[in-house]
C-alpha cells in the first residue's frame, strides 16, 4: 500500500484488516500517535487526513492511501515546535504527555471546522455566523479527546491564545 504521511511518500506491506493507528505505531514506527482506548473512545489516536481530524483506531489504513495524512510528528517543521505545541508547555497542558499528541492534532482540526462554520452541541445559533470560539464552545469540540491526568484547563488555555483569533475576552 502506498500512502503519503507527514509529506512523505511510504510504502507499506499489511494485511488489508490493518487500522491506520497500527499502521503508524507498529508498522512505521511513528509512535507519536497513541493507542489508548482502541475503540474511538478517548481520542488519543487523533491525526488529520486532507485537514481534517479522524480517530486512527477506527481507521482502515487502506482506505487512507492518497491522502494526505499529518500526525504530530509532522507538525514541527524544521525543529521548531508548532505555536500550538509551545503553548501547551506555558500553560502546563499536560502531566504525563500520553493525550497530549492526539490532543493537538484535535485541536488543530477543531479550530478548521470552526472556521468553516461547523456548530457544535452549545452553539445557540445554528444558523447564524461562526460562532464565537468561547471557552465552553471549545470545551465542548475537544471533548472528544480526555486527558485523565485533568489538566484539560490548560490545555483549553494553549488551544484558546493559540488557534482562537479572539480569544482575548
Ligand atoms: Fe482511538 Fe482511543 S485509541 S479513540
Amino acid at each position: 500500500m502506498q500512502f503519503t504521511i507527514n509529506g512523505q511518500a511510504v510504502e507499506a506491506s499489511v494485511d488489508i484488516r490493518t487500522s491506520l493507528l497500527d499502521l503508524l505505531r507498529e508498522h512505521l514506527q511513528l509512535s507519536g500517535t497513541k493507542k489508548g482506548c482502541d475503540q474511538g473512545a478517548c481520542g488519543a489516536c487523533t491525526v488529520l487526513v486532507d485537514g481534517t481530524r479522524i480517530n486512527s483506531c477506527l481507521a482502515l489504513a487502506v482506505q487512507y492511501q492518497g491522502r494526505d495524512i499529518l500526525t504530530i510528528e509532522g507538525l514541527a517543521g524544521d525543529g521548531a515546535l508548532h505555536p500550538l505545541q509551545t503553548a501547551f508547555i506555558a500553560h502546563d497542558g499536560f502531566q504525563c504527555g500520553y493525550c497530549t499528541p492526539g490532543q493537538i492534532c484535535s485541536a488543530i482540526g477543531m479550530a478548521s471546522e470552526w472556521e468553516q462554520g461547523v456548530p457544535s452541541v452549545v452553539t445557540d445559533d445554528l444558523a447564524g455566523p461562526v460562532p464565537h470560539l468561547s471557552h465552553d464552545e471549545v470545551r465542548e469540540r475537544m471533548s472528544g479527546n480526555l486527558c485523565r491526568c485533568g489538566a484539560h484547563n490548560g490545555i483549553i488555555a494553549a488551544i484558546r491564545e493559540t488557534l482562537v483569533k479572539e480569544a482575548a475576552e
